[in-house]
């Protein structure tokens, strides 16, 4: 008996804010683009994104705003879901911290924590960042009294607390990390979480007293949980760990992957898998962390007025070249920089003069020198092999990018087959061919081998761009064939003689830069 093959993904719980940049759509595209290839790729995939609506940061911006905080994230949230459908984010589910199904999980966590004395009362002083909703030790500040992370100003806070017993399981949890060297990636996130435990974990403060906007602790009413707790709990409480319906959590935990911004990463291999080890639970097998999309300008933010909107974006060049562009763009683990010039390079370099006119004059020539109809190929000569070769070793190249959640790489392999059918192309000349008559059988297998390749790039593309093969497919004359869209038939040759291609208008039209603003 075949075992399924499970797959479960999550992005970050998103911060209710007024509006998501394309930093944020970074993080969710790119998780999208990995559900999307694990699914082709035969998996049983659960993709989970959502929003983290406590803390005291929202507590306050509901009270600037004259609303109740569950008005303010409402409106937000259903936002955040406009947004994720605009961008064709496949997600299978999104968790709210504000619903119940939530609530209850981490109230049992926080129960089960308590009774087995993990967690303990004590009075907290110390220093809190509420941009961040981070506890920073006097010895972590930098000068001035600032957040390391944020750099801005922590207020001093003093409260009676509850603390969980982080010390107790830090060398267990260190071990870990040290014996499964692919629990943290990229390496330099490692790193630097290896040496941030070994520098000593001081137990947490897992409540709040100063404000009510947060799930009320079980064992004593006058405490909230402390927002990180809260959040990380949803990566289980979406698949109803501990409930009367558990098979989603028997099926998919432990994640595959959480897949996180670097400013998180360390929430997610330390607080999160502590929070596991307390509990009993398996630890996810991967937290990755990738970089950050900047700009020449800094960090993005709303006072700079400099916030990028993905929606604009959209708006303004279409779906696929956004996502291309985010996906492509973002080296693995590092940061990229953000510029509407770069993008438009993208799209005139990569998507016009490369794919789509590939596609397009590709087409054009069958449908001029044979009226469409696709002839059976003859022998192979010349470059041939070499180029079919790069096709058929292409879709594992992919899965092993893919495995590494390396998905820049993973589109640039798809690009460099692009550009080996382009060269092809200039190599076998077939506007030559077309003119001799002796040269037909030549110019068959050229078309045929060249029109192959595009249709094992039009599957090999379409989690990036989910677009692409809706436009493609007609043009190819494969809109019917679903058989030849699946990943199982990247197998050279499944392409029959005989199909009829269509002329087409420009897959990605150039964009004037001078256009610009
Ligand atoms: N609510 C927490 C996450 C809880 S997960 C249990 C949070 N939310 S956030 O809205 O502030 O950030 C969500 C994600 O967006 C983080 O992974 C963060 O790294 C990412 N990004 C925010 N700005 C970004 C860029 N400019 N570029 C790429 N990712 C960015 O943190």
């Amino acid at each position: 008996m075949s075992q399924e093959k499970t797959f479960y993904i999550t992005t970050p719980i998103y911060y209710p804010s007024d509006n998501l940049h394309i930093g944020h759509a970074y993080t969710t595209v790119a998780a999208d683009a990995v559900a999307r290839f694990k699914r082709a790729t035969g998996y049983n995939v659960w993709f989970l994104t959502g929003s983290d609506e406590h803390g005291q940061k929202i507590e306050r911006k509901a009270k600037e705003k004259g609303q109740s905080p569950q008005e303010y994230v409402d409106k937000i949230v259903s936002g955040f879901k406009h947004l994720w459908t605009e961008l064709e984010v496949t997600y299978d589910d999104f968790i709210r911290t504000t619903e119940e199904r939530h609530k209850k999980v981490v109230q049992q966590i926080f129960q089960k924590l308590y009774d087995q004395g993990d967690i303990y009362k004590a009075s907290y002083e110390g220093w809190y960042c509420t941009p961040c909703e981070t506890f920073w030790t006097e010895s972590r500040l930098e000068d001035g009294r600032v957040c390391p992370d944020c750099g801005r100003p922590v207020e001093l806070v003093q409260e009676e607390s509850y603390f969980f017993r982080m010390s107790k399981y830090a060398g267990t949890l260190l071990q870990h990390i040290e014996n499964n060297p692919e629990f943290i990636q990229p390496v330099s996130r490692h790193n630097e979480m290896v040496s941030f435990i070994k520098s000593g974990l001081d137990d947490l403060c897992v409540t709040r007293t100063t404000f009510d906007w947060g799930i009320q602790v079980p064992f004593d009413t006058d405490h909230v949980a402390y927002v990180w707790v809260d959040a990380l709990a949803n990566y289980i409480s979406a698949l109803g760990y501990n409930t009367g319906d558990d098979s989603l959590y028997q099926k998919f935990w432990p994640a595959d992957v959480h897949l996180v911004g670097k400013d998180i990463v360390r929430f997610h291999t330390v607080i999160w898998p502590i929070i596991l080890l307390a509990l009993g639970l398996p630890l996810p097998q991967k937290v990755v962390g990738h970089g950050w999309m900047l700009l020449d300008s800094g960090k993005m933010s709303k006072s700079k007025g400099n916030v990028i909107y993905p929606l604009e974006l959209k708006e303004k060049y279409g779906l696929d070249a956004v996502r291309y562009y985010l996906l492509r763009e973002i080296p693995f683990g590092d940061d990229g920089y953000y510029s509407e010039e770069a993008l438009v390079h993208r799209i005139n370099q990569d998507l016009a003069n490369d794919l789509g006119n590939l596609f397009n004059r590709t087409a054009a020539m069958v449908v001029k020198y044979f009226d469409g109809v696709l002839q059976e190929p003859g022998a192979l000569q010349g470059p041939d092999t070499e180029l079919i070769n790069l096709a058929q070793d292409t879709p594992q190249t992919l899965v092993n990018y893919m495995d590494n959640m390396e998905v820049s790489g993973a589109v640039a392999s798809v690009g460099k087959l692009v550009n080996r059918v382009n060269k092809y192309l200039e190599e076998t000349s077939p506007w030559a061919l077309a003119k001799d008559p002796g040269q037909k059988d030549r110019l068959n297998t050229v078309l045929y081998n060249v029109v192959e390749c595009m249709r094992q790039i039009t599957v090999m593309i379409s989690p990036f761009m989910p677009e692409f093969p809706q436009r493609a497919w007609p043009l190819l004359g494969l809109e019917n064939n679903t058989e030849l869209h699946s990943w199982e038939s990247l197998v050279w040759g499944k392409l029959p003689g005989g199909t009829k291609l269509k002329k087409g208008k420009p897959l990605f039209p150039r964009i004037d830069p001078a256009a610009l603003d």
